[in-house]
């Protein structure tokens, strides 16, 4: 082993390890590494086949024996092997030293269980880490977002991903008030493949209900007028068969996804206390997450809540991002104590 000789450490290492993407920020080099959350195994052997992209690619279209799954659902990990051989993947093809193993912080999502949080650190350590800390994705978000979160002020996160939305108010480096809600992207994409089923009797595979959203919905409150082509398997002949689809449909699929999304802000701004709601009106809401990037998101978040909102730069990079700058700042301050923000939040498991 040669990890403790100069060149040969293992950079400490930053992972926003999501529902459908993870991220790997290394220690001053930034993002090295961001790939769908999905991993290609063989059902009998357990041989892990494919990673990231390539694994993706594989979804709804593998023979029986071949399986690709996704080892996270809601931003928690299901499977703990699967996540533990894509994470030691991962952490192989960022680059590191071969024989390194580098400290990690980990981001999750503030809702989580303290079992959750357990499967979180035991997954990195199985994964080769030598130390672990958490980081909530709300805090990450923020710092990513480029605000002064050490502030006395307050501001106001939001990140909606694949398979979670958080929602955090944040003053003086913590998380005041939160809402998590097990509902994202990918249940707008559920409700699109349930619409095809029932409206049209198509069944559709994950992949195009995705793109479907994206193509044709919309977060706004008055629907597009856009029309889509859609192919997939019609129910009744089990033969292959498309249909137009219209923006005003999609829109009537994604309202209750929507709307949940919408409440969730309303009622975590209702129990903000004034001084800090009084902030907010002037700092306004912070967007992030890739499923803020639908059409029309800020636009309905500020009619809903009267309050500025603005996506952050990169919504889908930016917990990878504040996790990173969380992880820069500690080590300037190597030699003290290792914790960012206040301990309570950044437990060292
Ligand atoms: N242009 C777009 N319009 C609508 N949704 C989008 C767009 N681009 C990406 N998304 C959605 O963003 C989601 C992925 O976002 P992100 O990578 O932030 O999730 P994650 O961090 O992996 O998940 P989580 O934080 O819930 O664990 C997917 O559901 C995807 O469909
Ligand atoms: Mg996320």
């Amino acid at each position: 082993m040669l990890s403790w000789l100069p060149g040969f450490a293992a950079r400490d290492v930053a992972i926003d390890l999501g529902t459908a993407n993870t991220l790997v920020y290394v220690q001053g080099r930034g993002i090295v590494l961001s790939e769908p959350s999905v991993v290609a195994m063989d059902t009998i052997s357990g041989e892990v086949l494919a990673v990231g992209s390539e694994a993706k690619r594989m979804i709804g279209r593998t023979p029986a024996r071949i399986s690709a799954v996704r080892p996270l659902r809601h931003g928690v990990i299901t499977d703990f092997e699967v996540t533990e051989a894509m994470l030691r993947y991962f952490l192989r093809r960022s680059d590191q030293p071969r024989f390194g193993r580098p400290r990690l912080i980990m981001c999750v999502p503030s809702g989580v269980t303290e079992v959750e949080m357990r499967a979180v650190v035991d997954a990195s350590r199985a994964a080769g880490a030598r130390g672990v800390q958490l980081i909530e994705e709300p805090l990450a978000a923020a710092i990513g977002a480029g605000l002064d979160i050490a502030e006395p002020r307050g501001r106001m996160v939001v990140d909606v991903g694949g398979g979670t939305t958080e929602v955090a108010v944040i003053s003086l480096g913590q998380i005041v008030v939160s809402e998590s809600l097990r509902i994202g992207g990918y249940e707008l994409d559920d409700a699109v493949s349930a619409h095809l089923r029932q409206a049209h009797g198509l069944a559709i595979g994950a992949q195009t209900a995705e793109d479907i959203k994206i193509e044709l919905g919309s977060a706004s409150s008055v629907a597009g007028d856009g029309a889509l082509e859609v192919r997939g398997r019609h129910l009744g002949s089990g033969l292959p068969k498309s249909v137009v689809l219209g923006a005003s449909e999609i829109h009537e699929a994604l309202a209750d996804g929507l709307e949940a999304i919408m409440s969730a802000i309303k009622e975590t701004l209702e129990r903000t206390p004034p001084e800090l709601a009084a902030d907010l009106t002037r700092t306004g809401i912070v967007l992030a997450g890739g499923g803020v990037l639908l059409d029309g998101f800020a636009g309905r978040v500020e009619q809903e809540t009267g309050m500025p909102a603005r996506l952050a730069d990169s919504p889908l990079t930016c917990v990878a991002t504040g996790s990173g700058m969380a992880l820069e700042e500690f080590d300037a301050m190597a030699g003290g104590h290792r914790s960012i923000g206040r301990p309570k939040r950044h437990r060292q498991l």
